[in-house]
């Protein structure tokens, strides 16, 4: 769990920023919620000098002082680059220099190196990137090994097969995705077919969170966090932490949410039943399981699930992570009405 930069600032990333993003983290809430990475996406690089080393931009004076101020919070730091010549923004990337580049991050105090796969295409085949990635996996253990290694190839080349083989943590699912409904949901809901491929220290990245940054409503960023929670996906806000509404800090920190998503089973959620443009998904915890109620219609509609569908048999307790409230015991299954585009989610047990 942490927060990005990409989201909200793409390029106009530099180091009072981050700093005021850790600040805001510890301030609001969000780090006693368990949010702890502050990554750093595009933006902060510069050329190499005679020796080869990355150079940072002005905007980002000294990666070891900053790296030391987010740790002095309580808190991590990410870093971005790509296995090709430059990266998605046209910056440098580590092509040639991935051995050099890891050692320098992990000088820095580097905790999460988000790799992104962008020119990485004008010197090799999606065939080669299993081999591409494992040289930066190798580069990150001979450095120290203590980088959370994230691989941003868009769900291309089954890395969900080979990804833990390289030294990945997690996987990108799919492309960008974008602040609209429509963007998340088509990104959200095709994580169903992938959910096989999660396991503990291996998870699947459909991007980071668009939660608050204004192109959805909170019912529609409700879903949002619910689909990420139901999959186990990292959860990385993209929005500026330093202000947002009570609702939307709120839905970034529902506790019993949260809860799902970093549940010690580490297993991953997939769709269990489909009718017209409702869905019901179920996720086996280590305690119980979580069930969530899906309406993609723009207007209510009644969800229903049977605890048979989910996996379960008998009678189940209810209780909705949303509204926070115990719903009794139900015999077979359970019924609710979910706004458009809304979700109800819920905890179920014996
Ligand atoms: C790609 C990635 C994004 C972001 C940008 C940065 O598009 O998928 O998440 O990192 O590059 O340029």
């Amino acid at each position: 769990m942490g927060w990005n930069s990409w989201n909200k600032f793409r390029t106009r990333i530099d180091d009072k920023t981050v700093r005021e993003i850790a600040d805001a983290m510890v301030a609001n809430g969000m780090k006693d919620a368990g949010y702890q990475y502050i990554n750093i996406d595009d933006g902060w690089e510069w050329k190499r000098d005679e020796s080869g080393k990355l150079l940072t931009n002005p905007n980002f004076p000294d990666m070891k002082a900053l790296a030391a101020y987010v740790h002095s919070k309580g808190l991590k730091l990410g870093i971005y680059s790509s296995p090709g010549p430059t990266t998605c923004g046209g910056y440098t990337g580590s092509y040639g220099h991935e051995e050099q580049d890891a050692k320098m991050w992990t000088e820095w105090g580097i905790d999460y190196l988000k790799y992104d796969w962008c020119s990485a295409s004008r010197v090799w085949k999606d065939e080669d990137m299993r081999a591409v990635y494992q040289r930066m996996g190798e580069a990150l253990r001979k450095a120290g090994g203590k980088i959370v290694f994230s691989l941003c190839q868009y769900g291309r080349a089954g890395a969900g097969e080979w990804g833990p083989l390289v030294g990945g943590n997690l996987w990108r699912t799919t492309g960008d995705i974008r602040d609209a409904y429509d963007s998340m949901a088509t990104i959200g809901f095709a994580m169903s077919d992938n959910a096989k491929f999660t396991r503990p220290g291996w998870w699947l990245d459909p991007d980071m969170l668009e939660v608050g940054n204004g192109g959805m409503s909170a019912t529609e960023y409700r879903t949002h966090m619910s689909l990420w929670a139901m999959v186990g996906s990292p959860l990385i806000a993209g929005n500026d932490l330093r202000g947002m509404t009570p609702e939307i800090h709120d839905i970034l920190t529902n506790k019993e949410v949260i809860a799902v998503d970093q549940d010690r089973a580490g297993k991953g959620g997939h769709r269990v039943a489909q009718s017209g443009e409702t869905e019901v998904w179920a996720r086996p915890l280590e305690h119980g399981t979580a069930v969530a109620l899906f309406n993609k219609g723009t207007s209510e509609a009644e969800v229903s699930v049977k605890w048979a569908d989910a996996g379960l048999k008998g009678k189940q307790k209810v209780r909705d992570l949303w509204s926070h409230s115990d719903l009794g015991s139900k015999a077979d299954g359970f019924s609710a009405k979910v706004p458009g585009h809304g979700v109800v989610m819920l905890r179920v047990g014996n």
